[in-house]
């Protein structure tokens, strides 16, 4: 069952309406849903030291929760609406999180606003559940911004739902997609994990693993080839 779909939790823990809008009770809850089993595959694969991008930070939910589990990480929140960064803002200071960077924007679609190599690389870029409400295209930005951020070790995690060599991987994510899809919006969709594989591949990063996350979730690990 998808984390978007309702299930035998919906009694105690009723699903918001699908709202895209990063500050919205439905990205809230879905958020609160995943952060736990995503922490628990970073724990497993961030290294120690070193620094962290999340693109798409939206309110900055996940970037603050696992900054405390990772102290000697410096974490670097962004979004290309700027118009959340006091909520992530408010979200580390909250948290006490000193390890969190003030957020930048960084619009996936726009080189121009990337971060420069010279001031830094990153060990690890995140991004999670953008490509449901997001073009396919996003793809493109996510692996070239990979492709010259990354340190030589450094790799993408991508987490979301995602079709899988053209089938939906349950019926639940099928349902799912058909709501997505009514709402009539272009770009909306779940995406084919072998479409981004392609992309990915095409920028000069290769899919290194794929978790398999609860509600029929996944985490796209892409490292430079
Ligand atoms: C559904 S929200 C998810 C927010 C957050 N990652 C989470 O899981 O709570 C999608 C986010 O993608 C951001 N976004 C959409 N298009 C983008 C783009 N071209 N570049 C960077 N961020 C983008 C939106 O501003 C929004 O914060």
């Amino acid at each position: 069952m998808s984390e978007t779909q309702t299930s035998e939790v919906q009694i105690a823990d009723p699903r918001p309406c699908i709202d895209p809008n990063p500050l919205s009770p439905y990205v809230a809850w879905a958020g609160n849903r995943n952060k736990d089993p995503i922490l628990s595959v970073f724990k497993g694969v961030f290294p120690k030291t070193g620094n962290v991008l999340e693109l798409a930070s939206g309110a900055g939910l996940h970037i603050n929760y696992f900054a405390p589990h990772f102290p000697e990480i410096r974490f670097q929140p962004s979004d290309y609406d700027a118009d959340v960064f006091e909520t992530i803002k408010a979200k580390r200071a909250e948290s006490g999180n000193e390890n969190v960077a003030d957020p930048v924007r960084i619009d996936l679609t726009d080189e121009k606003t990337w971060p420069d190599p010279k001031d830094g690389l990153y060990d690890a870029i995140f991004v999670i559940n953008i490509f449901q409400v997001a073009p396919l295209a996003i793809i493109d930005g996510i692996s070239a911004l990979g492709a010259k951020l990354l340190s030589p070790a450094g790799f993408v995690a991508i987490y979301g739902p995602f079709k899988v060599k053209g089938e939906y991987t349950t019926p639940s994510n099928e349902a799912f997609d058909k709501e997505i899809l009514a709402a009539g919006v272009k770009e909306w969709g779940l995406k084919d994990a072998r479409d981004l594989e392609k992309a990915a591949n095409y920028h000069g990063l290769a899919l290194k693993h794929r978790f398999d996350m609860p509600a029929n979730n996944f985490i796209l690990q892409f490292a430079r080839a």
